[in-house]
């Protein structure tokens, strides 16, 4: 069973950013704290937890009191396929239009758009590379 919750504390953030770091950031051979930036106080921080371990996180932060932005969504390898990604950003929907917001943002790393498609996230704009990743930005609107 697959409780999925906002984190609820200081050491759970943590155990967060280090799930965060070994799905998105260690495959591409970057060190630990590279998966943190400047917004992390200021965001909401989503984690799907199984048997206390968590295996899944995603991120939403506002862009204005309108607009929010979905990122760094990390299940691990081993618990994907099972609906997991597709709990935490349902989650990020509701909690989107309890915030009164119209659209969710977010960049998609290219291999995963099927992914955001099938959520109704719209692809807009062209490719562009971020960490040597094809993305492109969807489109969510409320
Ligand atoms: C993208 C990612 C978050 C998806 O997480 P996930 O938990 O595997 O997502 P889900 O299980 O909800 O959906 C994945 C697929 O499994 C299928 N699926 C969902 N529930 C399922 C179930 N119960 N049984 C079998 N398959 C299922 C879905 O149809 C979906 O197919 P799609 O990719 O064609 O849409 C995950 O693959 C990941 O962390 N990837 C690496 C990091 C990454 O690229 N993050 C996104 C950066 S933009």
């Amino acid at each position: 069973m697959v409780e999925v919750r906002l984190v609820k504390n200081e050491q759970e953030l943590n155990e967060m950013f280090y799930q965060r770091w070994l799905v998105l950031r260690a495959p591409l051979a970057m060190p630990e704290g590279t998966e943190k930036d400047l917004y992390e106080d200021s965001a909401f921080h989503l984690v799907a937890l199984c048997d206390h371990l968590i295996v899944g996180s995603a991120r939403l932060r506002l862009l204005s009191p309108e607009i929010g932005s979905i990122a760094y969504v990390a299940v691990l390898p081993e618990f994907r396929n099972q609906g997991i990604g597709t709990s935490l950003m349902k989650k990020w929907m509701f909690i989107a239009i309890e915030k009164n917001l119209h659209t969710l943002r977010l960049m998609a790393r290219k291999d995963v758009i099927n992914f955001y498609k099938r959520l109704g996230f719209v692809p807009k704009g062209e490719f562009f590379d971020y960490l040597d990743v094809p993305h492109i930005f969807m489109y969510y609107k409320l």
